[in-house]
């Protein structure tokens, strides 16, 4: 079966980047010029996800607007000529039908995805988070979708993050491994090195199969007192099968200063319109 449909969670507050984010959803922060959840859109779009369920919250209506058509910029953009300008404001807009829901309470990652139960029906689907962005020649979620179809199981997108940062994420449990495919007998969240059963992090990329919701619905607060993916997934290891898949691209954490600054620099490197000046003042700066 394919994999048609996605679901992004953009309901956070976005504490860590606060004060840009007390009137501007943080998935609306840009990396260079483009908001970064339209990185998450295009790479979803890419692979061929034709239904893609964002789920916000409130104070986050400008993500609804970012992806509507916005008839007066667009003639305006088409009368002067601009097709670069304009061809960056569709963008992913036309590729696939784009729905949005609240998350009526900040009950976590577990809760959210739970927003999406009638979206999704009884389709595998995928879940794609805001503070992932990855780079890479094959879109992320595309190498997962592609496991799905060859295992018909949940699929956990995954890189070895060290020890020394096992505490940010979801670290998987593995039984045996067939090149980057790993079987997966138990996960935990964002646990201390020393309790740690591995370094292999579940990094914001899933392809999960529809029993997920009624594991989600079973599954009481967890770390940080909140309703968590993770714990729900191991529900979900225990019934059926689910695998981990260390996928090819470089990930960035835009969830924080550091990170986002690390995209930031990259991608505008990596710009045809930029890449060399930006390289030249780089090199000029006495670091
Ligand atoms: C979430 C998940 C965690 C995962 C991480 C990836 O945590 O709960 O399992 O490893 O995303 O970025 P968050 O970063 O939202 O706290």
């Amino acid at each position: 079966m394919k994999v048609k449909k996605a679901v992004i969670p953009a309901a956070g507050f976005g504490t860590r980047f606060l004060p840009a984010t007390k009137a501007v959803p943080k998935e609306m922060l840009p990396i260079v010029d483009t908001p970064t959840i339209q990185y998450i859109v295009r790479e979803a779009a890419d692979a061929g996800i034709e239904d893609l369920l964002i789920i916000t919250s409130r104070g986050k209506d400008a993500i609804v607007n970012h992806f509507d058509d916005a008839y007066e910029l667009e003639s305006v953009l088409e009368r002067g000529g601009k097709t670069d300008l304009l061809g960056a404001v569709k963008d992913v807009c036309g590729k696939m039908n784009i729905y949005f829901t609240r998350q009526r309470e900040q009950k976590g990652l577990g809760h959210a995805i739970l927003c999406a139960k009638s979206f999704v029906g009884s389709e595998p689907f995928a879940v794609m988070l805001g503070d992932d962005v990855i780079a890479g020649n094959t879109p992320c979620i595309g190498q997962l979708t592609a496991q799905y179809e060859k295992y018909g199981a949940t699929i956990l997108g995954v890189q070895r993050v060290g020890m020394e940062n096992v505490s940010k994420y979801g670290i998987v449990a593995c039984d045996f491994e067939r090149g980057k495919i790993h079987k997966v007998t138990d996960m935990t969240e964002k646990p201390q090195p020393k309790d740690a059963p591995s370094d292999m992090a579940v990094l914001g990329r899933y392809v999960i199969t529809p029993a997920i919701f009624e594991c989600i619905e079973k599954t009481g607060a967890g770390a940080l007192g909140e309703i968590q993916l993770t714990d729900a997934l191991v529900r979900l290891a225990e019934a059926e099968d689910v695998y981990a898949y260390e996928f090819d691209g470089k990930r960035y954490d835009i969830g924080n200063k550091l990170g986002f600054l690390q995209a930031t620099v990259d991608f505008a490197l990596a710009r045809d319109d930029l890449g060399d000046d930006f390289r030249k003042y780089l090199k000029s700066l006495e670091l």
